[in-house]
């Protein structure tokens, strides 16, 4: 490890004139789950529009929208049947377009999701090239192929779908015959696209155009590291793990065939080029889940991306060592390459971090929590939840925040397992949970029905009575609630300039490895993920503590504090 690396400066400062999602703070909206304007039960574009007070007085730069496209909603509109348009169950394109230049003028950026692995196998695409022969352009959008053995009855490679089972699926040819199987990485209702077709690149292009044309800021960009497959499709042996799974632990190991293919940095590129000739910053993040740092930071070299989520920070636990890991080799790499680094904790596709840090194992991963399982300690997941984020807004970059976790919302642990959507749930025959318990809809207030979500109080997926005490309207003005400690941390982190500001390990405190202490320009921040107390510097005061009382003299364990000098 270099000097660089373990003590004195680690990042340099950068300037609050930097592009703004250089230090952008993004909060992700799940549309589905936000608020209810129709009383449908499911969350909708009008609800959200209804709710941006609430974003702008937590004081956030920007919202993502995770997928509001017509769909079946096979996999929470993961699962795109038309990419220009909106889905009846969220609104409407005028209700999208009033959206996003409403935001606009609340000085809120808009980032919509972009699904280009795969689309819907109700999209115009697919149904067309069922119906037609293989071999024809129809089905060259797609990646179908022949079976294997005599009869073409088995599937074409070894390939599992990250949802679980095999990744083909077969069809029957027109005449009725059994015919060709195609690709789905995800679930069978979500064929993957075929990159190497000219046509798939442009009408992609087209599809970026009109959403940069409506006014949006950029795109979140889904498994954005898949698009491109190897060559011939050659068998893999290896677990296909994606979300929380690195494929490959060093540059030199070959990636898994379906995964960080050089072919997608071409495909960024080309659309690198048309935000670029774009008015406004526009910016891209990939949803990569490529490892290591510096494997994941060609994704984000000058002329392609602007961000890629850091979901080794995601996925490090509540554990020192390794997110003190993570914060270096991040910087490293992204500084290498002159990209802006990014944090996250929670989001719509694992276990909030306020119940995975509540867990007997705080470094677990768990695909959804159930009523069987040993059930997470609530109190102290919330303390180390709003410990970690705590930390995470003081790091340089940028920062994602999930819809909730400023109300330090736990999952949903006891859902009924007839209730779950998630087709992971399905396609394991249950031994994964998958994703509900993260996606239930959002608490606003607590004496109303379905708790504000929605005005005739029905919800798609039940809420638990956890989420009562937390709704907004029981946290708003409350000194020391969540929700007032996010206000808090966004506020100071905005006046102190933390989010283009520099890193330097803090000395005094090297010699304990279970304490993340480091200046972030005049702030000082310790974050204590031990088990016993850590010292106040002296002649420090505390600007922000993620505890509701702040400290005096020593540190808690499962405690992070922002302090300035005190004379
Ligand atoms: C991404 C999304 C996830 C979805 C998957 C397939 O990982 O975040 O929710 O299921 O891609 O589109």
């Amino acid at each position: 490890m270099s000097s660089r690396e373990s003590h004195g400066l680690l990042h340099p400062a950068g300037s609050p004139e930097d592009a703004w999602w250089r230090h952008a703070v993004i909060y992700q909206v799940y549309p589905r789950s936000f608020a209810d304007a129709d009383g449908d039960g499911v969350g909708d574009l009008a609800g959200v529009l209804s709710r941006l007070d609430h974003l702008t007085s937590l004081g956030v730069d920007a919202l993502w929208l995770s997928p509001f496209y017509p769909s079946p909603q096979v996999d929470g509109g993961y699962d795109v049947s038309d990419y220009c348009g909106v889905d009846p169950v969220f609104g409407t394109l005028a209700g999208a377009r009033h959206l996003v230049a409403t935001a606009h003028e609340r000085g809120l950026r808009v980032l919509v999701d972009l699904v280009p692995n795969h689309t819907s196998d109700a999209h115009p695409w697919f149904v067309a090239a069922l119906a037609s022969a293989p071999g024809s352009p129809e089905r060259a959008r797609y990646l179908f192929r022949d079976g294997r053995g005599d009869h073409g009855e088995l599937p074409p490679n070894n390939w599992r779908s990250i949802f679980g089972g095999t990744a083909w699926a077969r069809i029957t040819e027109p005449d009725g015959t059994p015919g060709q199987w195609y690709l789905h990485l995800f679930d069978p209702h979500q064929p993957d696209l075929d990159w190497s077709n000219l046509q798939v690149r442009a009408d992609f292009l087209d599809i970026l155009r009109f959403w940069l044309d409506l006014g949006v800021d950029g795109f979140r960009v889904d498994v954005a590291h898949s698009m491109v497959k190897a060559e011939g499709l050659p068998d893999w042996d290896e677990p296909v793990r994606m979300i929380g799974g690195a494929e490959h632990s060093s540059p030199q190991e070959a990636p898994a065939p379906m995964f960080d293919q050089e072919g997608v940095h071409e495909i960024i590129r080309s659309w690198r080029r048309l935000l670029d000739s774009c008015p406004g910053e526009r910016a891209m993040v990939a949803e990569a889940w490529v490892e290591p740092a510096d494997r994941l930071a060609r994704y984000v070299r000058p002329d392609e991306m602007h961000q890629t989520f850091n979901f080794p920070f995601l996925t490090a636990g509540w554990d020192a060592e390794a997110l003190r890991k993570v914060i270096i080799d991040s910087y490293v790499a992204d500084d290498a390459v002159g990209a802006a680094t990014t944090w996250v904790l929670s989001n719509h596709d694992v276990v909030r971090h306020a119940s995975r840090f509540g867990m007997p194992d705080p470094t677990g991963r768990p695909n959804g929590i159930g009523a069987r399982d040993p059930q997470p300690d609530a109190a102290l997941g919330l303390r180390r939840a709003r410990a970690a984020t705590t930390l995470m807004l003081a790091l340089p970059g940028s920062a994602y925040l999930y819809q909730g976790e400023e109300l330090g919302l736990p999952d949903h642990t006891t859902l009924d397992d007839d209730l779950r959507q998630d087709p992971t749930y399905r396609r394991t025959h249950g031994v994964e949970l998958g994703r509900d318990g993260c996606r239930i809809p959002m608490p606003w207030s607590a004496g109303a029905p379905a708790l504000g979500f929605s005005p005739t109080g029905r919800t798609w997926l039940p809420q638990p009575a956890m989420y009562h005490d937390l709704a907004v309207d029981r946290q708003d003005g409350h000194p020391g609630s969540t929700l007032e400690l996010y206000r808090e941390l966004l506020r100071v982190r905005r006046e102190r300039g933390l989010g283009w500001g520099s890193l330097t390990w803090y000395a005094p405190l090297a010699d304990r490895p279970d304490v993340l202490a480091f200046h972030n320009g005049e702030v000082l921040v310790i974050a204590n993920l031990g088990t016993r107390p850590a010292p106040m510097p002296e002649d420090t005061h505390v600007l922000v503590s993620s505890t509701p009382e702040a400290p005096t003299d020593q540190i808690a364990p499962d405690t992070a504090v922002w302090l300035v000098s005190a004379s």
